[in-house]
């Protein structure tokens, strides 16, 4: 499977090294190919192409741009129809602590269906910190990568990458619910800053 990563900062750097050091095929899209040979240094066995041709010689696509970019980063990969999407992004502003500012038809992810008919999306990778794109294993164990999305097929695909890459993939339901994980990134941002508990925290969801 190949997989086209669309900004390559904390999150895309880091999970796009840590799939090509699982083994995927890893192809970073970025607007300055002169960042090429510090990426792929830092992101060993990964190739660099400009955005919309890495999007278009993939399968799944990952989109790790701020959430202000999100629409405009996207539309400006071509036709992604028939393609899984993934949106790690999250819209947060900034008052005195994080909050959630969600585009009007509830998240990110949401507004990348409306404006992609035909584009499979699935909301993932956004609810932890960068650091554990890097490496997914906290506590003594896989981290829990959320995933929501309409269309199973994409949602099982983006769950064996999750998989593959380390964490332990969930299924958190419908496309509506990636404004829950958007919601649930805030929380996180939160509790790490103004809560005080530093950055090496996660959700996992535990069961008896
Ligand atoms: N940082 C975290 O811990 C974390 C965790 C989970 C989710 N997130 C979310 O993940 C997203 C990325 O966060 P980040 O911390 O990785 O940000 P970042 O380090 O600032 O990286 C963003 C990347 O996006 C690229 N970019 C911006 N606009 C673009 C466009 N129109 N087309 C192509 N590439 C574009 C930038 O490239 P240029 O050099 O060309 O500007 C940069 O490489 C955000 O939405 C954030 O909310 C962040």
């Amino acid at each position: 499977m190949r997989v086209a990563i669309i900004g390559a900062g904390n999150v895309g750097g880091n999970l796009g090294a840590t799939l090509a050091k699982a083994g995927v095929d890893v192809t970073f899209g970025v607007r300055d190919l002169a960042d090429a040979p510090a990426l792929q240094q830092r992101a060993p066995g990964t190739a660099v192409a400009l955005p919309a041709d890495a999007a278009q010689a993939a399968e799944v696509v990952v989109l790790t741009v701020p959430a202000a970019a999100a629409l405009d980063a996207a539309r400006s990969l071509g036709d992604l129809g028939g393609k899984v999407l993934v949106d790690a992004t999250n819209p947060v502003a900034w008052q005195d602590g994080p909050v959630l500012a969600p585009p009007p038809e509830g998240s990110i992810a949401a507004a990348l269906a409306g404006a992609l008919p035909g584009v499979r999306v699935v909301k993932a990778f956004n609810h932890f910190g960068a650091e554990l794109h890097a490496e997914p294993r906290i506590a003594g164990g896989p981290a829990d990568a959320l995933l929501a999305g309409d269309d199973i097929e994409a949602k099982r695909m983006v769950a064996g990458l999750a998989e593959r890459a380390g964490f332990r993939a969930v299924d958190a339901g419908p496309l509506r619910n990636a404004a829950l994980l958007e919601a649930q990134a805030v929380l996180w941002i939160h509790l790490a800053t103004k809560g005080g508990h530093g950055r090496r925290i996660a959700f996992r969801l535990v069961r008896d």
